[in-house]
């Protein structure tokens, strides 16, 4: 036994013995994190890292996982259809199937070119509002278009508009003189079919993020992100994150926001049955009219799916098999955690104070089956590196529209777990909320507001540093 391991031991059976039922033997004898979800946690890497169940999962609930993937892959079909299971497609969507944004339960890509012409910015969502406060204070809709673009539509309904992307290069240097250079996108509509948009019109730009080990997120108790908020105002720096409250349409209350790029939602129950809807079109109890505004006559008289043509186009076990497939994602162990440079990366990660937004480490807390997860994700320590708040994180990423409480320059810090495996999975690794950002480093650039310290502290770095940097973000 090394004296590493020794020691490990004798830490883990002190802990046993003493230190709180929440730090477990586990925790000693993984200091890295290298799996990244307790008991949850896969080994696996290539083209399919994000999609295996939670390695802890029953084997009903296996079977419960592989009906809720097919539901997710599948596309949709239009109205009326023999396969009355999944159509209803429309009239108004952006894409078949959840799949179709979510490629290998992935992150999605803007479009190549430098503007949508040539290629449909399918992953990439364009949600809408105008200002004030609409229902229970979430964003207020376009009473044209309505809360995002859809730039497909069922035969004899227009779409909506084409979104158009424009970018600004926004040359800087590192401290050492190296050059660098990041696109700033600018977003416009097009070919807007139904007239002109309100003129004081907010857009929201957002990428579809990788869904592994979100159920995991889901576990981790309300008390845990509201003291990361307490713990950031008291510490009295730049840093001070916020927890955004939204409303929860399956429980039908104000809960806190922990999905979408501004915590925008609270349950996966609610982004599945919103994501149905607003981006595909299919109605379900919870979102039972289809998203045609008053404008939209052709929309509101296109033919229904579902039983006798009549809706739910989704019926509610399906929706909770659809959400229960996410819900237990495996997040994938690290790679290579203990390598030199990315011992030393993770060193300067913590210098950087990267880890003041980026928390690392919780232990998940019990799963009740209401928001249809599993079990297998309670009592988990696991390695997010996230602390679930909206941060001011400066002008240039600012979206100036509202989500709840989250303000237009505030953004949810993403989880970094996942991230150097979505180059795996997807074929590139385009980050921030819009995909502006190509590859770790840039990410890291384009931080600014509570941000730009550590950004700062980045631009100091030796070109060896920042490496390692990069190595240990890629390795979560
Ligand atoms: C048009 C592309 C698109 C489609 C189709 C789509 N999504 Fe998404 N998804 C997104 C975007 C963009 C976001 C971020 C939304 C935001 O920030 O408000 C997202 C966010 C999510 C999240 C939250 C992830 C996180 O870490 O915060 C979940 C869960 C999710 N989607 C599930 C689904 C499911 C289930 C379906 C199918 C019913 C689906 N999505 C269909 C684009 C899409
Ligand atoms: C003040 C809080 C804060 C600090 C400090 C911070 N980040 Fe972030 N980070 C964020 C937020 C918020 C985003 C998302 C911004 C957006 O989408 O526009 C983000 C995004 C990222 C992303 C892209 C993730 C993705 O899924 O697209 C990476 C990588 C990242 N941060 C790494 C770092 C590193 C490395 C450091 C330290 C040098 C750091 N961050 C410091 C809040 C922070």
């Amino acid at each position: 036994m090394s004296g590493q391991t020794m020691r490990a031991v004798v830490l883990a059976m002190a802990l046993c013995g003493a230190a709180g039922a929440h730090l477990r033997a586990d925790d000693v004898a993984d200091p890295r994190g290298e799996r990244t979800g307790g008991a949850t946690t896969v080994f696996a890497n290539g083209r399919n890292a994000f999609s295996f169940p939670f390695a802890n999962l029953s084997d009903a609930e296996r079977t419960r996982f592989a009906i809720g993937n097919s539901f997710f892959r599948r596309n949709w079909v239009e109205a009326p259809s023999s396969t009355q299971a999944r159509d209803g497609l429309g009239p108004l969507f952006i894409a078949r199937s959840c799949g179709g944004c979510h490629d290998q339960d992935g992150r999605g890509a803007p479009p190549a070119g430098s503007d949508a012409r040539t290629e449909p910015a399918v992953a990439l969502l364009l949600r809408l509002s105008v200002p004030g406060a609409g229902p229970h204070g979430g964003p207020r809709p376009d009473p044209v278009y309505g809360d995002q673009i859809a730039n497909a539509a069922v035969q004899g309904v227009m779409p909506e508009a084409r979104i158009v992307i424009e970018h600004v290069a926004m040359p800087g240097r590192f401290a050492d003189g190296t050059r660098y250079l990041l696109q700033q996108p600018h977003y416009r509509l097009e070919d807007l079919a139904y007239g002109p948009v309100a003129p004081s019109l907010l857009m929201s730009p957002r990428i579809a993020p990788q869904l592994a080990g979100i159920g995991l997120l889901a576990a981790i108790a309300d008390a845990e992100i509201e003291r990361n908020a307490r713990e950031q105002a008291a510490a009295g720096g730049p840093v001070r994150g916020m927890v955004n409250r939204v409303w929860d349409a399956p429980s039908a209350s104000m809960r806190i926001g922990r999905f979408g790029w501004k915590a925008n939602v609270a349950s996966l129950a609610h982004q599945t049955a919103a994501a149905f809807h607003g981006d595909m079109g299919i109605t379900s109890t919870l979102f039972p009219d289809e998203s045609c505004t008053v404008a939209q006559a052709a929309c509101a008289a296109a033919p229904r799916g579902g039983p006798g043509g009549k809706g739910p186009e989704i019926d509610d076990a399906t929706l909770a098999q659809v959400v229960f497939y996410q819900a237990t994602l495996a997040p994938a162990a690290r790679r290579k955690p203990n390598a030199a440079q990315v011992v030393h990366g993770q060193r300067l990660f913590a210098q950087a104070q990267c880890a003041a937004c980026h928390r690392p480490s919780y232990v998940t807390g019990p799963v009740t089956g209401a928001d249809g997860g599993s079990s297998a994700a309670a009592g988990q320590r696991i390695w997010p590196y996230t602390d679930l708040l909206v941060h001011d994180m400066g002008d240039a990423l600012a979206d100036g529209r509202p989500d709840f409480a989250a303000s237009g320059a505030q953004w949810r810090t993403p989880p970094l777990w996942g991230v150097g495996l979505i180059r795996d999975v997807n074929g590139h690794q385009r980050l921030m909320h819009d995909g502006r950002a190509d590859g770790t480093l840039q990410a890291i650039l384009w931080h600014g507001g509570e941000a730009a310290a550590s950004r700062d502290h980045v631009l100091r770095m030796s070109r060896v540093e920042r490496e390692a940097l990069i190595a240990f973000v890629d390795s979560l």
